[in-house]
């Protein structure tokens, strides 16, 4: 379900960018007509692109649990983006208009960025002797979406209680990600290894 929320939010943005990006062109080109012409046909299928593109977001914007600077940036592109573009067809301005479409590919591009995940390790993780506990950095990182037993599920994550991987295969998922699960940034070989340890002893079968 969340899979295919993704998946239509990226669709719909990147046909709505399409169109957009059509519709600037003619705007900056000069071409009046054509740009009548199209808005008109256009009309009824831009329509339910801009509602499937903005129920997705919100819809995707709900799961979220932690909201990053970068993603308010964002948001705050796409919205001010919509009355910015609305008044630069209406009025045929060449700035606002190129503006608008400056503004709303930026903030695609701003979700790419946002979607790394940033490693957190708290003090606890590392014991006095220096070994890394894999449960802290567990707790520290994981359980947002996979929850302390694994079978959380949250943002579209697998069952990990469930998972057939072996340790290392768990411990390269967390190093590199795997498809809708970003790749978590900033953990040391160590420090992966010592998660997936955790993960295959303590969740895994459970
Ligand atoms: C932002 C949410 C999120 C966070 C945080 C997250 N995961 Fe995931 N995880 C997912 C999603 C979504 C999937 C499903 C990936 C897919 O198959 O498309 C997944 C899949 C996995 C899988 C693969 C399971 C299988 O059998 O396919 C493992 C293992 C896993 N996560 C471990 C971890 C570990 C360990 C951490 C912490 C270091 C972690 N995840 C943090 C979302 C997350």
């Amino acid at each position: 379900m969340h899979k295919a929320i993704h998946i239509t939010h990226y669709i719909s943005v990147c046909i709505f960018l399409a169109i957009y990006f059509v519709k600037t062109i003619l705007l900056i080109s000069n071409k009046e007509d054509t740009l009548t012409k199209f808005s008109k046909k256009i009309k009824i299928p831009e329509m339910i692109v801009s509602f499937l593109f903005l129920a997705t977001g919100i819809y995707l914007l709900i799961q979220l649990q932690e909201i990053k600077m970068l993603l308010i940036i964002k948001i705050a592109l796409v919205f001010l983006s919509i009355p910015i573009a609305v008044i630069g067809f209406k009025k045929r301005n060449k700035i606002l208009g190129a503006l608008s479409l400056l503004m709303i590919t930026a903030s695609f591009g701003l979700a790419e960025i946002a979607a790394k995940q940033t490693a957190k390790i708290s003090k606890e993780a590392v014991a006095e002797d220096g070994t890394i506990k894999g449960a802290v950095l567990y707790q520290d990182n994981c359980v947002l979406c996979h929850g302390d037993n694994g079978k959380l599920g949250m943002s579209g994550a697998a069952d990990i209680s469930k998972t057939q991987m072996s340790q290392d295969s768990i411990r390269q998922v967390v190093l590199n990600g795997k498809g809708m699960m970003a790749k978590i940034q900033g953990l040391t070989p160590e420090q992966a290894a010592a998660i997936a340890a955790y993960v295959n002893t303590s969740i895994k079968g459970k």
